[in-house]
């Protein structure tokens, strides 16, 4: 038996899973949402001998979809993907997102940008008002991350953006290593008013990689409900 959040998390899995057919190049998420979906795929891939490519947004998802069936490629071998399928830490009203919570958000933003669309799914505690109340994650290189810290630390300043902290993102004891060796700085803003200048700002600032503000880039958000109904968002 499901608890009302995974049965969400799963009903919006499976409703999103069943705009999947043959011969598409899927990108698959990562996070507990986006492991109830590639669950469903491998289920039909098995099931219903569906044909489909995975190309996967992190070491662990590649692992899952391997694990229940599922062709993986690279995307250098898919180029292009026709749907990116992945949840998401907050969506508002417009679609925007803040991603990464997973440390995933690299991989991420460039397969769903390699998509023809992208669907986030999620549970209903994900959708806000105003982006920002989860701690944005900026991923930056390892050299002088410090250095970075502090100018991302202006730049929040001068742009008048309300926080008040900006953490290094740990594992344990050690600092948090990305599929791609990289750290991430979760900037803790709790209002993000312009997310679409801020997003832009961010990526301009030496030793920054990537930002985990998805503006633009979402097409439709499946959201699930604890009693198992499924509403869609486009
Ligand atoms: C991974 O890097 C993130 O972008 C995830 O998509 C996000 O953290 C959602 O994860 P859950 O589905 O576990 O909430």
């Amino acid at each position: 038996d499901l608890s009302p959040i995974d049965t969400a998390k799963f009903v919006a899995a499976k409703r999103a899973s069943a705009f999947i057919e043959s011969g598409m190049k899927v990108g698959l998420g990562t996070g507990s949402t986006a492991a109830w979906l590639v669950q469903c795929l491998g289920e039909r891939v098995r099931n219903e001998g569906l044909s489909i490519k995975g190309v996967p947004t992190s070491s662990r998802t590649a692992e899952l979809a391997r694990n229940v069936g599922i062709d993986v490629i690279s995307l250098d071998e898919a180029r292009w993907l026709d749907i990116t399928i992945d949840g998401a830490d907050e969506f508002d009203g417009e679609l925007n997102l803040i991603k990464g919570g997973g440390g995933a958000l690299l991989q991420e933003k460039i397969v769903a940008t390699a998509s023809d669309r992208m669907v986030v799914i999620a549970d209903p505690s994900k959708h806000v008002q105003t982006l920002g109340a989860f701690p944005l994650p900026v991923e930056v290189i390892p050299f002088g991350w410090q250095t970075t810290k502090a100018l991302l630390e202006e730049t929040i300043t001068a742009l008048d953006v309300l926080g008040d902290q900006i953490t290094l993102r740990m594992n344990g004891d050690r600092a948090y290593v990305t599929d791609e060796g990289n750290h991430i700085l979760d900037l803790h803003l709790k209002h993000i008013g312009n997310a679409r200048q801020l997003a832009l700002v961010l990526n301009q600032i030496p030793g920054v990689v990537e930002n985990g503000l998805f503006i633009d880039i979402c097409d439709i958000v499946v959201v699930g409900h604890g009693d198992g109904r499924v509403e869609i968002q486009d």
